[in-house]
């Protein structure tokens, strides 16, 4: 996608060079790669990106919640669309050096105003926060997904889309995805179907009367 204010599509263009040149290396790597994930922007990648931003567009969601920042590639899309409907971007990570990075380019893309951007473990942080959240995109080491899902539901807004990455890839059958997709069916409120985009997405809304599920 081209994003109209000139100063976020550079930034763009930044992450998408270090995204390429960065699957090249991996790809060399091979099962070498999940010790040094750290050094890695691991994105959503450009389609969930502007699917994510798309949707943040129609559904116009004032409080907007990330969890898993990383280095800022997803970051940029939340912040430029939660600019564009007056919302407010709450991003979380774990780690302060990739923080740092991302609020480093925020800034640069002159997105620093709409990012409120929180260091520590997410679900203590959820914990801390008394919500509503309108938007959520799960993005964080999968075995973490349940318990943040768990901290994050009762503070949903009514018509609240959660996005949870990853569900496809890298690995359809693993247990932690399985147990997320499962958890969130499960729950009455929420309706929720996997679609083929990236590296997959179980899209969510909360929806007071899902009694009828997908
Ligand atoms: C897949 S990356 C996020 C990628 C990012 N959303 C993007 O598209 O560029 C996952 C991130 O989750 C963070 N993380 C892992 N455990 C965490 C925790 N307990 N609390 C908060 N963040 C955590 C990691 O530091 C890592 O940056």
């Amino acid at each position: 996608m081209r994003f109209s204010d000139p100063a976020v599509a550079a930034v763009h263009a930044d992450y998408e060079r270090r995204r390429t040149e960065e699957m090249a290396r991996q790809a060399a790597m091979g099962g070498a790669m999940l010790a040094r994930r750290d050094e890695f922007l691991l994105p959503v990648g450009p389609e969930v990106g502007a699917f994510l931003h798309s949707l943040i567009l129609a559904r116009r969601p004032a409080r907007i919640l990330e969890l898993g920042t990383s280095y800022g590639y997803s970051t940029l899309f939340l912040a430029d669309a939660a600019r564009q409907v007056g919302g407010i971007l709450i991003t979380m990570d774990l780690a302060d050096y990739k923080q740092a990075e991302a609020r480093t380019q925020i800034e640069r893309a002159g997105l620093g105003g709409v990012v409120d951007f929180r260091l520590g473990d997410a679900v203590a942080l959820i914990d801390a926060d008394p919500g509503p959240f309108d938007f959520v995109l799960l993005d964080i080491w999968k075995d973490l997904y349940v318990l943040c899902l768990e901290a994050f539901h009762p503070k949903l807004s009514d018509e609240a889309i959660v996005a949870a990455d990853n569900m496809i890839e890298p690995d359809i059958a693993r247990p932690d995805a399985r147990a997320y997709r499962a958890a969130v069916r499960a729950l009455s409120d929420m309706q929720s179907a996997l679609l083929p985009i990236g590296s997959g997405i179980e899209l969510s809304v909360k929806w007071r009367a899902a009694s009828s599920k997908l």
